[in-house]
């Protein structure tokens, strides 16, 4: 696992952003998959302004949403699929059409996702995944005791993560109680992990995800198993990592970095 530690989180959007933009130059139809919240929008802003200053093309990516919240009117604000047009499709000026998430809304969810992992397949599997982490440890919305080898699937979400996010939306009761997200065992076959932790309140989950035993009561330390996952952290979001000096020495010296 590479652990990057940033000054603050522009650095981590600007360094994140630099990682996906070499995955979008090697392969331009890449397929890139889309976390929501906070913790991606800056490096989402950073890839919006490259592409408008022409440094970028996007144009031929392919995008997989990470999860979505169950039972939410269609076109709800808060819903994945309009935050990601938000945040990710109109700034980077995607086709929506090339952008897929879960059906929160499908009257069979287990289907629902079981055609989504089959939508990721025939993409030819995501090529680069984006992550956030939840201040219990969770990516996408795998719950700790979330099976490491899981898929696509109904999750109930934890009192922590709908308390987390009642602030996008009125009240607290307004946040759904299920999901679709994809699963720990769908986020590993990503054949590359980019995730991004800002603040302190993440720190204890991120020293847990790196540094803890591999556990599903820390569904994010899952990133051990793969080959090829990075994780970039502000100071604040690295604060309770033992081994923080090691990871300043190696990202200082690593090979062909500045
Ligand atoms: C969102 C997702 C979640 C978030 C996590 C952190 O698609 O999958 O795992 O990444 O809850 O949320 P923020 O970034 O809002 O702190």
């Amino acid at each position: 696992m590479e652990v990057v530690i940033l000054p603050g989180p522009d650095e981590v959007a600007r360094v994140a952003a630099r990682r996906i933009a070499e995955a979008v130059r090697r392969r331009p139809d890449a397929v890139v998959g889309l976390a929501t919240g906070s913790s991606p929008l800056g490096l989402y802003a950073e890839l919006a302004r490259q592409v408008a200053a022409g440094w970028l093309d996007v144009s031929g990516i392919r995008g997989f949403g990470l999860d979505e919240y169950v039972g939410l009117p269609p076109g709800h604000p808060q819903s994945y699929a309009s935050v990601l047009r938000r945040t990710v499709v109109q700034p980077l000026g995607l086709d929506p059409a090339r952008v897929h998430v879960p059906d929160g809304g499908a009257a069979d969810l287990d289907a629902a996702a079981a055609g989504f992992e089959r939508r990721i397949e025939a993409a030819g599997g995501i090529d680069v995944q984006i992550l956030g982490i939840g201040a219990n440890g969770h990516i996408g919305f795998n719950e700790p005791t979330s099976s490491l080898s899981s898929r696509t699937r109904v999750k109930t979400l934890a009192p922590r993560t709908r308390a987390d996010n009642a602030r996008f939306f009125g009240s607290p009761e307004d946040v759904p109680v299920h999901c679709l997200t994809q699963g720990l065992g769908t986020i590993l076959e990503a054949r590359e992990l980019v995730l991004v932790a800002q603040g302190r309140a993440k720190a204890d989950a991120v020293a847990a995800a790196v540094e803890g035993p591999l556990s599903s009561m820390c569904p994010a330390s899952v990133l051990q198993l793969h080959p090829r996952a990075g994780v970039y952290l502000d100071e604040a979001a690295a604060a309770r990592l033992r081994l923080a000096d090691y990871y300043r020495h190696t990202w200082a010296h690593r090979p062909g970095g500045g």
